[in-house]
């Protein structure tokens, strides 16, 4: 019996340097998508897929996303007091979704290095890695990590959700190669970080969420800093593909970077376009722009 993904890690440490400067002070994980942070939107997809422990990995300037999970229990007193019952429920939800613990990634050391410091928190089972700048939506009822999940608890090993990109963007993303074993799952081959369009084994790119096999960490540990100098998770996870199997999963749906200015402004339209107390307005409104 395979051991069920429980836990979930959310890499928030990074500087967030295509957002300054509004990134100096407020972490791009805190921006607002209509009236929640982004990292509220990825910590209730890992709770909508089964997770009941969550990591995050700050850094300096970071605060906010702990104080934003941490209880305020004066703040509770005075909307019992103001009879705010709806702003009081919103609050307890936040507190209850699960446990939310945080560590310190002290240097920027990239994705992988920042994968590092859960190794003790993780211990040995599989373990769900979210993006905290990146909210996933997908277009069934399985958020994009239980996906992942129902195919690590079949097939063992780790996976990864991917998208297509065009050609001139695959240089951007972690790209994998590999067979398509069923309809959208990939048995993966070859997995390289970046690549240049002429080198990339597909233009299959790895999309923000991960559930990976513990096994990761020994590969992480000896893995030597790959692209911009980083420990790069993609080339720790091309190691432990000589052990156990890696699946890719592309998904139906939709990604909004938040770490991108025009994505930014878009997931704030389209969350507003679901929300019935704005929608109708906001509509009108995007009528009188075109
Ligand atoms: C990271 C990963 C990359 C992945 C991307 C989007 O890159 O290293 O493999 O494709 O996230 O999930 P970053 O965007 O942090 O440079």
């Amino acid at each position: 019996m395979r051991k069920p993904v429980r836990k979930a890690v959310i890499p928030a440490a990074g500087y967030g340097t295509r957002f300054l400067p509004i990134s100096k002070a407020v972490p791009k994980e805190m921006l607002p998508l209509v009236d929640k942070p982004v990292i509220q939107y990825v910590v209730e997809e890992a709770v909508a897929s089964g997770i009941t422990d969550i990591l995050m990995i700050i850094s300096r300037s970071k605060r906010a996303i702990e104080e934003h999970f941490h209880p305020a229990f004066d703040l509770e007193a005075e909307l019992t007091t103001k009879g705010r019952g709806e702003e009081l429920e919103a609050l307890r939800t936040l507190q209850s979704m699960a446990r939310i613990h945080f560590v310190w990634q002290p240097k920027m050391g990239g994705l992988g290095d920042a994968i590092l410091y859960a190794r003790d928190h993780v211990g040995d089972e599989p373990f769900a890695v979210l993006l905290g700048d990146t909210v996933v939506n997908s277009n069934t009822d399985k958020p994009v990590t239980r996906q992942l999940a129902d195919v690590v608890e079949k097939h063992g090993g780790s996976a990864v959700a991917l998208q297509q990109v065009p050609p001139e963007k695959v240089s951007r993303y972690g790209i994998l190669g590999g067979q398509e074993i069923e309809p959208g799952l990939i048995r993966a081959n070859t997995f390289v970080e970046k690549p240049k369009a002429e080198e990339a084994p597909s233009n299959l790119a790895v999309s923000a969420r991960y559930v990976l096999s513990p096994g990761i960490f020994e590969h992480l540990l000896k893995t030597p800093p790959g692209k911009g100098g980083e420990l790069q998770l993609t080339d720790a996870m091309a190691s432990l593909m000589a052990e156990e199997t890696l699946h890719g999963l592309r998904y139906d749906g939709a990604r909004h970077d938040i770490g991108n200015k025009l994505d930014f402004i878009k997931a704030n339209i389209h969350f507003g376009l679901q929300r019935g107390d704005i929608a109708p307005a906001l509509k009108e409104y995007l009528k009188t722009l075109v």
